[in-house]
C-alpha cells in the first residue's frame, strides 16, 4: 500500500537530545534528524536554522548527542516543544562538561556523545551538522560485561508519530544474514 507521508518522515529514528551553550548557559533541543554519518565516529543533527541551539552551535563549533532512555520521554519531548528563545532549558537536566567545556552533557541520559564540529550542509532551511565524537560518556549501570547495553540504555525510536521503547535483541549485525544462500 502507498501511503501519503504529510510532510513527515514516517521513521524510524532514534530520540536524541542535542544540547550546546548559547549566553553562557546549556541550552537543549530534541533531534529525530540525524544519527551515525559514517564508518568514522561522526555524528551528524539536522537542526532548523531558527532554533535557539543553531545558533549555539554555530558559534562553538561544538555539541553534544544525548540519548535518553524511555524514563525521559517527558522531559525529551518537552525540550522538543518549547524554545530556548523562551524558556530556559538549562534547569531540565544536570549537566556536565568535558574538561573543556565546550559544549554541556545531560547527566540523566545514560549515553552521551561529545562532538567537534568538523563539517555542515544547509538542506531546505535546515543546517546538518557533522561532529567529530571526541568523548563518549555511558552510565555504569547500562554496562553489560564492558560493553554498553541496548536494553539497558533503552532507548526511545521514533516512529509514524509514536515513541516506542526496545522490547528485545533479535540479533547480531554481520550475523543473522549468513546462512541466507542468493
Ligand atoms: C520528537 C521530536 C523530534 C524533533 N526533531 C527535530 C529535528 O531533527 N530537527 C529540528 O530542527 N527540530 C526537531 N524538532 C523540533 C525542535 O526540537 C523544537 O522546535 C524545539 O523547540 C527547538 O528548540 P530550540 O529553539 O530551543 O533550539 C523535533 C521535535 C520533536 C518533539
Amino acid at each position: 500500500m502507498k501511503i501519503t507521508l504529510e510532510n513527515q518522515p514516517v521513521g524510524p529514528f532514534p530520540a536524541m537530545i542535542a544540547g550546546a551553550v548559547l549566553n553562557a548557559k546549556p541550552t537543549y533541543t530534541t533531534v529525530g534528524a540525524g544519527g551515525c554519518a559514517c564508518l568514522e565516529p561522526v555524528l551528524c543533527v539536522s537542526l532548523k536554522d531558527t532554533h535557539y541551539i543553531t545558533g549555539g552551535i554555530a558559534q562553538t563549533g561544538y555539541f553534544s548527542v544525548n540519548i535518553p532512555s524511555a524514563a525521559l520521554v517527558k522531559e525529551m519531548d518537552f525540550c522538543g516543544m518549547v524554545s530556548g528563545k523562551d524558556v530556559d532549558k538549562s534547569v531540565i537536566f544536570k549537566s556536565f562538561f568535558d574538561p573543556a567545556g565546550n559544549a554541556p552533557m545531560i547527566e540523566e541520559c545514560p549515553l552521551n556523545f561529545l562532538c567537534k564540529v568538523c563539517d555542515s550542509k544547509q538542506i531546505r532551511g535546515f543546517t546538518m551538522f557533522f561532529g567529530e565524537i571526541i568523548a563518549a560518556f555511558v552510565n555504569d549501570d547500562c554496562m553489560t560485561q564492558g560493553k554498553p547495553d541496548p536494553i539497558k540504555i533503552d532507548p526511545i525510536i521514533m516512529m509514524g508519530f509514536n515513541y516506542c521503547d526496545l522490547k528485545n535483541i533479535i540479533g547480531k549485525p554481520f550475523s543473522e544474514g549468513k546462512n541466507i544462500r542468493a
